[in-house]
């Protein structure tokens, strides 16, 4: 099956429900019952903080769409991230981290598994020198973004993929910002693939859920241990909400990487606007790795707005259509203020380092019509000159 049949059919005779249900039923039970104790766990489901069956399809789906060998379904995208941590790291350990990703990961590493003696290096993964240096005897996991929230920046996934492979650390990769419609890590090289289900296979700012895709078996059932003992599965009803998100995936993604392009082409040269982020723009760093590693550019752009931090406040506030929400990948366009919002756990320096001023914006893009969109963003750069 190709992937716009896989979205909606794989697994799907996984479906056990006695009445042949095109959606499988929101299984909400905690406990399946067994047909005596010798027939314990014959029919594969005992208590629902292990298993279910509304999310196990979804584990399926996941699985057959990254092309792995085992997925796991989580509470959240952070919950995954943990998850993954805690099976794979010990005391002692430590991690390369490229230098910029998701707020929520600096904060994970610095904030909780930074106390357990574990050291993580937030290096430029785009320098393949710069990480063969950082790599040390006790370097367990490499972790990569991208394109990385909120620059865009790019990594590449093979060359990274390579190194890893040949100091035996695991290469984890973040693919919430492509899915596997636009990017395989895994076909790449990488051992671990994580998303925030939150973001695009959602896509409709329903629910919040995570998970991990695993190359092999192994690694797989070390982390489905540590999800049964510390209960951070996803519900059933987020997974039944999330399978019905993902039949549309590549519809929307198509709809929403043409109209992320029209709108960074256009900010592109733009007078009030200083810089523009998108792998898809011919000057991006990077532009040539996502054009060999993705099957298109994505639907996140990021864009700086002459002036300081109240001009990026200011831009964001005015707008009328795109909304000030923290999520991305939903068929609604959502902007961010990453300064104040999604990376406001991070010093002023370690922003500026890593390229987030004052006043870069986030948008999401969504499916509305372009024009719209357009008009919305000149009607609000238009007022902070008013
Ligand atoms: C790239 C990326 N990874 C992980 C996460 C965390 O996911 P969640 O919010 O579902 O915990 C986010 C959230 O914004 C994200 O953008």
């Amino acid at each position: 099956m190709k992937f716009s049949t896989k979205q909606i059919h794989a697994g799907r005779e996984k479906n056990i429900s006695l009445y042949g249900d095109v959606n499988i039923p929101i299984h909400q039970s905690t406990s399946f019952v067994h047909d005596s104790v010798d027939q314990y766990l014959e029919k594969g489901f005992s208590y629902s903080r292990t298993s279910n069956p509304t999310i196990e399809l979804l584990e399926e789906r996941l699985k057959q769409l990254e092309e792995g060998s085992g997925a796991l379904c989580f509470s959240t995208g952070m919950a995954a991230i943990h998850s993954v941590f805690d099976g794979i790291l010990k005391t002692g350990d430590h991690v390369i981290i490229s230098d910029v990703v998701y707020g929520g990961t600096y904060r994970i590493s610095k904030a909780i598994f930074a106390k357990y003696d574990i050291e993580f290096s937030f290096i430029d993964t785009s320098k393949s020198e710069d990480i063969k240096k950082a790599i040390r005897p006790n370097t367990k996991i490499i972790f990569t973004e991208t394109p990385a929230n909120p620059t865009l920046k790019i990594y590449d996934l093979k060359l990274i993929s390579d190194i890893s492979k040949n100091h035996q650390i695991l290469h984890v990769v973040d693919n919430t910002f492509m899915t596997p419609y636009l990017q395989n890590p895994l076909s790449l090289g990488a051992d671990i693939v994580i998303h925030s289900t939150t973001k695009f296979f959602d896509g409709h700012n329903m629910t919040t859920g995570g998970c991990a895709v695993f190359s092999d078996k192994e690694t797989f059932e070390r982390i489905k241990f540590i999800r049964n003992t510390s209960g951070n599965i996803m519900s059933p009803f987020t997974a039944f909400l999330t399978l019905q998100g993902l039949k549309t995936l590549s519809l929307r993604l198509e709809r929403q990487c043409l109209t992320a392009h029209l709108i960074a082409e256009h900010l592109n040269n733009h007078k009030v606007i200083e810089r523009v982020f998108y792998p898809g723009l011919e000057d991006f760093p990077g532009h040539q790795i996502s054009c060999n590693q993705s099957r298109d550019h994505g639907s996140l752009l990021a864009f700086i707005v002459k002036g300081d931090l109240n001009t990026g406040k200011k831009f964001a506030d005015n707008l009328k259509l795109c909304l000030l929400a923290e999520n991305l990948g939903s068929v609604e366009t959502l902007v961010t203020h990453p300064a104040s919002m999604t990376h406001g756990y991070l010093t002023q320096d370690e922003r500026q380092s890593i390229g987030i001023t004052d006043s870069l914006i986030r948008m999401s893009v969504g499916i509305e019509d372009p024009e719209d969109l357009l008009n919305d963003i000149e009607q609000s750069l238009a007022s902070l000159h008013g």
